[in-house]
């Protein structure tokens, strides 16, 4: 199949009243990415030529459709009007078939949609349709067939009780000939129980022209669609499962997948071993031979080969770990770049800070990075040793092979294989416990 020859439109102008939000349907989130972003990506993989049907006053949607051709519909009058108002922003495209596709079917797989594409230039029909089995069929548009032709799909409201119990209903999803797709939708009307422009009546129409239509059948779980909460969380249960299923198809050893979440962009390495209760946030990469411990949470962090994370470890993003680092339990990392084979292995923040090469971070160890307007950043070399429950007050810089004593609050700089001691000076009293302890009994005797 020729790329280039397939355009896409992408209907996603409807609010979705029944998600109860203020975001736009399609902007909720399935594995880290707005829906439409998904069908965006889909979208991508099967040619360049890509539109999306918009809403007003639908900013989010159209900063992530940005860099495809944006139609705005003013008024929501039906999927035939959408897509009818599509056509000045497709002109001068030449492709041999248009998918039209709904924003708020994120699973659908570019496989399906190749298979509809196919499925049409080879036939020569001027349209195919995806179809598919939901039980019970409810509210969906029936396809009344004849034999492999398909004549015509009647939306529910509008059929008959004989054809109510036709069980092949209308995904939504449509492969349309490229030359036939305008002069088509232009002759839908709105004469209906709804008073919409039906998209779905351009079967009929085509085959009152002497044209033919088709089904492609697809299964129920990429067509899932998305009108409500609990939808969503069904749609990205179904989406972690694949994401799980890459995962370990790439490499991975995930000890108990159901337990591991994934950003839809997450890239793990060869021999990465993911304990449970894992979460990836988005914009994630780790390197090969990583371990990742249970209960790590991890979101816009890169990190290098032979990297041992967790467990009960946070890297957040701009968290970058170069090879054989380690980051232990309870550390939490943020906009942080990690030499090759430094360590934080207990109870530590770090946040806008650099630490050196096979420098060790001792327990306890906090950057103050932060004084309640602006951020600064720790820089500290390498071979250092910053010893347990060092606050380092940034900005601060700790040169390289230097040694922080533990307890310090170190407030300037340190130089390179000095030696930092701020902390208040011990004071040791002989007997003074015992003495203590003494008169706080005789005390208490005497009531
Ligand atoms: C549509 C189909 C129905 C099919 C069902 C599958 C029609 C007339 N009916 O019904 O046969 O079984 O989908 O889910 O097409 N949209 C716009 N602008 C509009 C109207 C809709 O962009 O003016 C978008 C929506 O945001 C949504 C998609 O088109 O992404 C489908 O619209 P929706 O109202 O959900 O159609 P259904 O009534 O479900
Ligand atoms: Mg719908």
């Amino acid at each position: 199949m020729d790329k280039h020859n397939t355009a896409i439109l992408v209907l996603a102008a409807g609010q979705g009243t029944r998600m109860r939000s203020d975001l736009p349907k399609v902007m909720h989130r399935l594995a880290g990415l707005p829906m439409l972003g998904h069908v965006l990506a889909t979208a991508r993989s099967l040619g360049s030529e890509i539109g999306v049907v918009v809403g007003p006053e639908m900013a989010s949607v159209e900063r992530l459709a940005a860099g495809h051709r944006l139609i705005r519909q003013q008024e929501r009058l039906g999927t035939g009007h959408a897509v009818a108002q599509a056509r000045g922003a497709f002109a001068g495209i030449e492709a041999s078939t248009v998918l039209v596709m709904y924003g708020d079917t994120p699973l659908i797989t570019p496989e399906t949609l190749a298979r509809m594409v196919e499925t049409r230039e080879r036939s020569g029909a001027a349209i195919v349709v995806l179809g598919m089995r939901p039980e019970p069929p409810g509210a969906y548009g029936r396809l009344v067939m004849a034999g492999d032709d398909l004549v015509a799909i009647v939306e529910a409201a509008e059929a008959s009780p004989e054809q109510l119990a036709i069980p092949l209903c209308n995904s939504g999803v449509m492969a349309i000939d490229g030359r036939h797709i305008w002069p088509l939708v232009a002759q839908i009307g709105n004469a209906n129980a709804k008073g919409e422009y039906y998209l779905t009546d351009i079967v009929a129409i085509a085959r009152a022209q002497g044209l033919a239509a088709r089904v492609v059948e697809a299964g129920l779980e990429e067509l899932t669609g998305v009108n409500s909460r609990a939808e969503l969380a069904a749609a990205e249960a179904i989406l972690q499962r694949r994401l799980r299923a890459r995962a370990m198809a790439g490499g991975a050893t995930l000890i108990d997948p159901d337990t591991v979440y994934f950003s839809a962009d997450t890239r793990l390495g060869q021999d990465v071993v993911v304990e449970p209760n894992v979460v990836f946030g988005p914009k994630v990469t780790i390197g090969n031979r990583v371990e990742i411990r249970a209960f790590s949470h991890i979101e816009g962090a890169q990190v290098a080969d032979d990297v041992v994370i967790g467990p009960f470890a946070r890297l957040r993003p701009g968290a970058h770990l170069a090879e054989g680092v380690h980051v232990g339990n309870f550390v939490e990392i943020k906009n942080t770049r990690m030499g090759a084979g430094a360590k934080a292995n207990h109870l530590t923040y770090l946040g806008d800070a650099d630490v050196g090469a096979a420098s060790n971070v001792g327990a306890g160890t906090i950057t103050c990075n932060y004084d309640g307007f602006d951020k600064f950043r720790t820089t500290i070399g390498q071979g250092a040793f910053i010893g347990s429950n060092t606050a380092l007050v940034a900005p601060v810089t700790v040169g390289d092979g230097a040694i922080t004593a533990a307890g310090s609050v170190v407030t300037h700089d340190v130089a390179a294989d000095a030696l930092a001691l701020g902390r208040a000076r011990q004071v040791v009293k002989p007997g003074h416990a015992a003495r203590f302890r003494a008169t706080k009994r005789r005390l208490k005797n005497e009531g």
